[in-house]
């Protein structure tokens, strides 16, 4: 199979607010030869050539070039405000499909309370391919004072999972660019609705599709959309040639989720912050990590770099990891359940879910003790979800 022809840009920027460049962005009705208002699944593996290597229309296999994924690209890529994105597999394909542009002996700089699958991609799997892996706390005032001169990439997740910390975005780019070093952000738990990193000099940004810019909990993916168009060429190679793409249906999917994601955003983010301010009232509970409250050590910096604080919360229980397990045993609408985002309220303990692959040593460091309940708060009722909260924690004894 030849190389792949041009990198699909998004190139829109028309002035639109947000929440209708989502409804639009990347499909053109007209541009299909039905008119169909909305991407058609392109369900094929390959397509006709006139001759040998003369695709009839540019594409020529799947895995290389899709309408439906890059319908998806194409949107992701103009709400972010970058140059091109690549929509894969998962979460953890996109993370990868970054780390093969590095080379053997490059360094990262990451952040230490990233995702628990990323900890165990960087550790167990990328570090056998000689990337070094140095881990910060990132959101410490001076965490980018000293990068060392060999960093070629900057990693960090903010607001972080799951202790929703808050790393300076404006602040990590200046300093990761004074050595030559890239700028990623995993903007998972934001979204381009409440931040957009290439505005704060990020050169990379990447998602778990799977959460909220899907939204509903019913397909697994990833993005990885790069702000130099220089990049995109390499990303795509990397992109077909590890075969990380998504497929058509999982691209028709997230791309369906993605239209409503500034609505669901601004329901999550209402929600989560009534929920946030009850629980760090209720007095039975510890600590309440949401970036949202004045007490969060971050709150300052996230008002400056996001829209709004997101829907996820963080928070633990004096009684530690029995109490949590009973916790969560006792909540009706609240669903015990990895992952987030979703329109439906979850809750997990990190510990021996979420970030099981962390060794516990290093899990306290980063602030994950045994009892930490985390809470993805959906678009119900929030006072339906404050009720399921209320009775839980009197079940299990809180207060
Ligand atoms: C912040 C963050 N980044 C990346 C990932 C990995 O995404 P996926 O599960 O889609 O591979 C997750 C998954 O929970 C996540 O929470």
């Amino acid at each position: 199979m030849s190389e792949p022809g041009p990198v699909p840009t998004s190139g829109r920027a028309d002035g639109r607010a947000f929440a209708t460049r989502a409804v639009h962005a990347g499909w053109e009705p007209l541009s299909e030869p039905t008119g169909a208002v909305m991407p058609p699944v392109y369900l094929t593996s390959t397509y006709a050539q006139d001759a040998p290597a003369r695709p009839r229309r540019g594409f020529e296999y799947t895995r290389t070039q899709n309408p439906t994924r890059f319908a998806l690209q194409d949107a992701l890529a103009e709400l972010e405000g970058g140059a091109a994105a690549f929509a894969c597999a998962s979460g953890m394909a996109a993370v990868h499909t970054l780390m093969l542009t590095l080379a053997p002996g490059d360094r990262v700089v990451a952040g230490r309370d990233l995702y628990g699958g990323s900890h165990r991609l960087f550790d167990r799997l990328e570090q056998r391919f000689g990337l070094v892996f140095e881990y910060r706390d990132t959101t410490a005032p001076d965490a980018f004072a000293d990068l060392p001169a060999d960093t070629r990439l900057v990693y960090v997740e903010t607001p972080s999972n799951p202790t929703l910390g808050i790393t300076p975005l404006a602040e990590a780019a200046a300093a990761a660019h004074r050595v030559g070093a890239e700028l990623a952000v995993d903007n998972t738990f934001a979204t381009p609705a409440l931040q957009r990193p290439f505005d704060h000099g990020a050169d990379y940004v990447l998602h778990s599709t799977t959460k909220y810019v899907g939204g509903h909990s019913d397909v697994v993916g990833g993005a990885l959309v790069v702000r130099d168009p220089a990049r995109a060429e390499d990303l795509w190679f990397h992109q077909n040639t590890a075969g990380t793409s998504s497929s058509p249906f999982d691209s028709f999917l997230t791309l369906r989720g993605l239209r409503t994601l500034a609505v669901r955003m601004e329901r999550h983010c209402r929600n989560a912050a009534a929920l946030a301010e009850f629980l760090a009232g209720h007095p039975g509970v510890d600590r309440v990590l949401y970036p949202g409250l004045p007490s969060h050590p971050g709150h300052a910096v996230a008002r400056e770099q996001m829209l709004a604080f997101g829907g996820m919360i963080s928070f633990e229980l004096p009684g530690g990891l029995a109490q949590a397990e009973a916790l969560v045993a006792a909540c009706d609408l609240f669903t015990l359940a990895e992952s987030l985002g979703g329109v439906e309220s979850l809750i997990e303990l990190p510990a021996p879910m979420t970030h099981a692959s962390v060794p516990p040593e290093k899990r306290l460091e980063i602030g994950i003790p045994d009892g930490l309940v985390r809470l993805s708060v959906g678009i119900e009722d929030p006072d339906d979800l404050r009720r399921d909260l209320e009775q839980a924690l009197a079940a299990c004894g809180a207060g």
